[in-house]
């Protein structure tokens, strides 16, 4: 009987235990020497929290409301692709303890679960995330599925010009390579992680990619999906594409990938409702500048122009939601400890990781000696 999980290293552990290692290394790594996966964590550590004592803080307020969504705390489950292999029928799983909690959950467009599965099994709607495909008739189709789902916010990702080079993925035949031998060695994995293999690979179908398969019937393997990534996804996008891409989506959309000033100010430029100041968890460009540092110039950049400003990368407790908002940010996405949650203990390990994220962020708050979230800044930070 393992301890029960009470911290992002916990769940981590929790989910190292029950994944074969291709689908934790997956998660886990970043790109390159991971220099950016680690600096995004420890940015928002280095920052230190004021604390003030002898301040009413017996009624603390925490929720808030993101891109016109009713958010409990400033929070949102980011998209992450493939998020369905690791617990079965993942998504679901993960968006019912969002609804059930009252937190935005996203959907990627590499899902396993499909947006109308999702859909038929929740009934508050979640966001949905995509990249720009080089054939602009999916990216069409797309987007009047998740307008038929009525997902209330695009979430359109813009750092993956290029994929990055995930060396985990490389060891692990992930990215489409190893050959038979890799293939061998996954299988072995999978027979050494029972409760996985029962619950995910028998019975959850774990490489249906729910909503690419109409436009990639025959994707049997890793590889197969991984040459059509390559084909489909455009690295020729630019700034006129997200012009026609405001003409094809009427509701709100987040860019998400933002690291620039001249980038933030673009985008409030022209004209969509918000930004995600993201590095994609540091599996892209690796090297660039952690979000915590990149954050404070852009959210200046950006004061009074009314964009929402989100922040991914790195937010590991509650008290780092406090650190986000103290930069400027009006929420957070959160990505691999959710996917641990998950992996580790399905719905209810989503929904508890979440009431362990909330108690955290109201507890840091009181002893801060603040009683609103909403009254959080700079002025919070030690110098
Ligand atoms: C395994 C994995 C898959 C991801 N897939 C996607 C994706 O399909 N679309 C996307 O926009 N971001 C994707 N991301 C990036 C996340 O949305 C988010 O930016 C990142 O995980 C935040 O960093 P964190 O994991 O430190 O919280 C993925 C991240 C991980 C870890």
């Amino acid at each position: 009987m393992s301890r029960p999980a009470a911290s992002f290293d916990d769940w981590r552990a929790l989910a190292r235990r029950r994944l074969p290692g291709f689908l934790f290394g997956y998660v886990d790594g970043g790109s390159g020497d991971e220099q950016t996966l680690r600096d995004n964590v420890a940015a928002w550590q280095q920052l230190r929290l004021r604390q003030h004592v002898l301040r009413d803080v017996s009624d603390c307020r925490i929720a808030t409301r993101l891109v016109g969504c009713d958010a409990r705390l400033p929070l949102a489950l980011a998209p992450v692709g493939l998020g369905g292999a690791l617990r079965r029928r993942g998504e679901v799983q993960a968006a019912l303890a969002a609804q059930a909690f009252g937190v935005p959950f996203t959907l990627c467009t590499p899902s396993i679960c499909s947006m109308e599965e999702v859909r038929a099994a929740t009934a508050t709607p979640f966001w949905y995330q995509l990249y720009m495909m080089r054939d602009r008739g999916i990216v069409r189709e797309l987007l009047q599925r998740a307008q038929a789902v009525q997902c209330p916010v695009l979430v359109f990702t813009v750092d993956l010009a290029r994929v990055g080079q995930r060396r985990a993925d490389v060891r692990h035949g992930m990215d489409g390579g190893g050959g038979r031998a890799a293939a061998l060695r996954r299988v072995g994995s999978v027979l050494a992680h029972p409760r996985w293999a029962w619950d995910v690979a028998l019975r959850g179908s774990p490489l249906v990619f729910g909503n690419l398969r109409p436009y990639l019937p025959k994707a049997t393997t890793l590889a197969d999906f991984r040459t059509w990534v390559d084909a489909q996804f455009d690295a020729g996008v630019t700034w006129q594409d997200i012009e026609w891409l405001r003409a094809q989506w009427p509701g709100p959309i987040l860019l998400k990938g933002i690291l620039e000033v001249d980038d933030a100010r673009r985008a409030a430029d022209i004209g969509v409702q918000g930004i995600v100041v993201s590095n994609h968890g540091g599996r892209q460009l690796d090297g660039a500048v952690a979000t915590a540092a990149a954050l404070p110039r852009i959210t200046e950049a950006l004061a009074g122009r009314g964009l929402t400003v989100l922040v991914d990368g790195g937010i590991r407790s509650g008290h780092d939601i406090i650190r986000a908002r103290a930069l400027g940010a009006d929420g957070v996405m959160v990505g691999r400890p959710w996917v641990y949650a998950n992996a580790a203990g399905g719905q209810a390990g989503v929904a508890r990781w979440l009431g362990q994220m909330e108690h955290e962020l109201a507890s840091s708050l009181g002893l801060m000696g603040l009683a609103d979230v909403a009254r959080v800044g700079r002025e919070h930070l030690a110098d």
